[in-house]
This record gives structure tokens, sequence and C-alpha cells, in this order.
């Protein structure tokens, strides 16, 4: 992610005493409204882009296509759009401010020494984004395209989540897929397929999500996919950056987890299959986190001969 810190610090110079700096994205920047047009402190993020683009530039049409899509799509977990306008000739993008994403919850986390997140976080994390991607792909035909803990916002103990960040979304077909040559997505969340041939279906999100299973598990990121491609093209750029336990083929890295989290250690291998018609639908997902057989602390027979082996 790059960011132009001068270009930054001058729209907080603009804006001074009005907006504070929450997020940073790729050309963008994101900022909480401190004191709102009506006076009343009320919680709205803007995303606005950090240089006047070309109407042609990526950037400009990405943040175009996310206010587009926000407009039409409304659900409880997914971020609310509050409008779209211009600033100095540069697009803002109005939407409610969510506490923090998953991402930087993750990382402050792992900077206090924790090994892992708490088992319930995980679940409310897992239920919000199903319903979510749920929605998102029998209602609305669209694949997020970029599910990660950083497009990931949370609010008050993980009781409120929400996807946020539509730049990289995709329209479906109604057979639920989608010209693979349109994904962009993040390499250490992407489902094989996505980055090869195909074909591109919802279960590129739900790979995905699997992905976020994992980073909530280890509180790191998911490089093994990446370190895989890497090998598999036959570049050496990240064999010396990172060992194979720290990609950890998963499973090593998992081992070391208490029996409460066994349960996710199966989501995460189901969502992570190889074979996407063997992940889950989002739907899928959710009945089986909201069934009464679903405990965190239940001991399923297959996951510990995973981990153990
Ligand atoms: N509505 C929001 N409320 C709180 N934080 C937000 C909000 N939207 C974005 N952020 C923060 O800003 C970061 C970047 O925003 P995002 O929309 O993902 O930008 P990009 O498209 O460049 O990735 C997010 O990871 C998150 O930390
Ligand atoms: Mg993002």
């Amino acid at each position: 992610m790059k960011v132009n810190r001068k270009t930054v610090s001058k729209s907080c110079t603009e804006v001074n005493g009005i907006m504070k700096i929450i997020g940073y994205g790729t050309g963008a920047t994101i900022y909480r409204v401190v004191k709102n047009p009506s006076g009343t402190s009320g919680s709205i993020a803007l995303k606005m882009m950090n240089k006047r683009p070309h109407r042609s530039n990526v950037l400009y049409q990405r943040l175009l296509k996310e206010a587009d899509i926000l407009k039409r799509i409304s659900h409880p977990n997914i971020v609310t759009y509050m409008g779209c306008l211009t600033f100095k000739d540069r697009k803002v993008l109005l939407m409610e401010e969510l506490e923090q994403s998953l991402g930087d919850y993750i990382e402050r986390l792992q900077g206090n020494g924790r090994r892992t997140m708490l088992s319930e976080y995980i679940c409310r994390v897992l239920q919000g984004a199903s319903k979510a991607l749920d929605y998102l792909h029998t209602e609305k035909y669209l694949l997020h395209g970029d599910i990660k803990s950083h497009n990931i916002l949370i609010k008050g103990d993980v009781r409120v989540v929400k996807l946020c960040d539509f730049g990289l979304s995709i329209s479906l077909r109604k057979d639920g897929t989608a010209d693979v040559q349109k994904y962009v997505g993040t390499l250490c969340w992407a489902a094989p397929e996505a980055v090869d041939v195909g074909p591109l279906t919802t279960k590129a999100d739900i790979f995905s999500l699997g992905m976020v299973v994992y980073e909530m598990l280890t509180l790191k990121v998911p490089f093994f996919h990446y370190y895989r491609i890497q090998k598999e093209r036959n570049s050496n750029e990240f064999e010396e950056e990172l060992t194979e336990s720290e990609c950890g083929c998963g499973l090593r890295l998992l081992s070391g987890l208490d029996r409460e989290y066994y349960s996710f250690v199966e989501i995460f291998r189901w969502c992570t299959e190889e074979g996407y018609n063997a992940r889950p639908s989002a739907m899928e997902l959710l009945q089986v986190l909201e069934s009464s057989e679903f405990s965190p602390l239940r001991r399923n027979t297959k996951t510990s001969s995973l981990i153990e082996s």
C-alpha cells in the first residue's frame, strides 16, 4: 500500500479540527468526521482520494464504482453508504464509521503478545461476514472480490461486523460465475482458481474468508498460499524472507491451539479446499456456525486428526 504522506498531511491541514485520519487505503485516505456539518458529533467516515486524478485513472474509477455499489446495497453487515461528493476536485465517499478494521485489531493483539483471538469473537466475525456474503452472492449477484481482515470493520467487542471496500467487487452472472480476468483481489487471500484460469465463482470469497479465519487463529498474514504460488512459478522472492514454518502449510501453525479452536480449524480447512466446489456456500457456512451442534468446544474427530498428525 503506497501512501503519499505529503498529500495526506496537506489535506489534514485543510480540514484541521474537523477530520481525523482513521485509515490508509490505496490512493485514498479514510477520515473520521470529528464534527459533522450539523454540529453534532456523528459517526461519518470519508474515503477521499489523495490526488486529483484524471477521470480515466484506475483508482478514481474504483472509488466511483465502490460508491455506485454501496448505493444499491443495504445490509446490517455491510457498511452504510451516506453519499458521494467532490471536494477540491477530489472524489469523496461518505459512509458510516465503525471503530476499526479487523486487521488493525489483529495487529494490535499481536503487538500485545497475544497468540490468537477470542473464540467468541471469531464466531461473531464469521457469522457477520457469512450473512453479508450470502446477501451479496444470492440477492445482489456480486462477488466482494477482496475479503481480508482489513476490509472487515468491527465495533464494540465485535458485536458489530460489517464488510467494507467494494472497489474490487465483480458482478456475477445468474449462475454465480464471473470472468476470471476481472479478478484483482489480494494475492495472499486469493483462491487458487481466481489467480489462475478460473472459473471465478462465489467460492472465491469463501476461500478468502477462510484466510481470514487463519488470520484470526494465528494473528498472522496468510502467506502460505502466496508462498506456494511463488514456488510454483520458480520464484524465490519469498524464500529468503519466510521459512516454511512461518508460512505454515497452515496446520503446523495451528497445532499449538487450544481445543476450543479446533472447530475453527475445520472451518478454515473447509473454506480453503483446493477444489472450489468442495467449499461451503455462505449460507451453508452460516448454518453450521448457527447450528446447536457447532461449538468451539466440541472436539471433532476429523479436526483432531488433522491437528495431531
Ligand atoms: N467506514 C469506516 N469506518 C472505520 N474505518 C474505516 C472505514 N472505511 C475504511 N476504514 C479504514 O480504512 C482502511 C482502508 O479503507 P478501504 O476502504 O479498505 O481502502 P482501500 O480500498 O484502499 O483498501 C480500512 O482497512 C479501515 O482500517
Ligand atoms: Mg481495503
